[in-house]
């Protein structure tokens, strides 16, 4: 069974709108991990729009499973990587202007920068994940690097329909035997929601799913009638 990884990252959203306190993505995580999140992930942005280095810091001073960090494969983030030491990292390509991740890492293009880059971060005892799209090539290179897991791209997956979205779960699930076969454990992510997590979940092998906007965006479905119903109860008792 593939095990569950939150992305914790709208929590910070919504705290720097105010660039306040509240909510503690640290909190959440907590509470994440108490309703059975394997790992917890984060992803520190050289914007830093969201999550701040203060929380990656205490998350990995508090969090009792597992801390994967993505990031952009830059100096800046390799420092701070080797600095708190997150279970793994998962490196992904960054653009100022997206609003979320928006393609794979291309590995193929940077090959012997990479392969300097995971090295440096196996060396401090990282395990490193490519974040890649599901093509034959970007995985063979993802294994010529020396990363240890893959994160299949489901972006796509998540944004088609019918025929075609049966098309792009076959090149996942080709993709995932392919990763397998050379020795990469696998990862996906990326669009998954509460009605299309089951195909991608039921591929033989898939290692674990990282998953972020539709469970914040429940979460709020399903929470915001009763903290709505507890500031009533304090403006009444007043
Ligand atoms: N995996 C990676 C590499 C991502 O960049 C993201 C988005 O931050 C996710 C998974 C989670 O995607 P979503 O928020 O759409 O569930």
């Amino acid at each position: 069974m593939a095990t569950l990884g939150v992305n914790i990252d709208h929590i910070a959203n919504v705290r720097q709108a105010r660039k306040t306190v509240e909510p503690d993505p640290v909190q959440f995580a907590f509470l994440a991990e108490l309703g059975g999140a394997d790992s917890i992930t984060v992803h520190l942005r050289e914007d830093r729009r969201h999550i701040q280095d203060r929380d990656v810091i205490l998350l990995k001073k508090t969090i009792k499973t597992k801390l994967n960090l993505e990031m952009a494969a830059t100096p800046e983030m390799l420092e701070i990587a080797k600095k708190i030491l997150p279970d793994y990292v998962t490196l992904v390509p960054e653009k100022r202007e997206e609003v979320t991740t928006e393609g794979g890492l291309d590995v193929k293009a940077n090959v012997q920068y990479l392969k300097d880059f995971v090295g440096n971060l196996k060396d401090s005892k990282i395990e490193v994940s490519a974040f890649i799209d599901p093509l034959r090539d970007q995985i063979n290179y993802s294994k010529e690097i020396g990363f240890n897991f893959i994160e299949l791209h489901t972006g796509k997956y998540a944004e088609l329909s019918g025929y075609d979205q049966y098309k792009e779960l076959q090149r996942i699930i080709e993709s995932t035997h392919l990763a397998n076969d050379l020795g990469l454990v696998v990862n996906a992510g990326h669009g998954l929601n509460y009605n299309n997590v089951k195909k991608i979940a039921s591929i033989n092998n898939m290692n674990e799913l990282n998953i972020g906007h539709s469970i914040v965006a429940r979460a709020l479905a399903i929470g915001l009638e009763k903290s709505v119903r507890e500031m009533k109860s304090l403006i009444k008792s007043n």
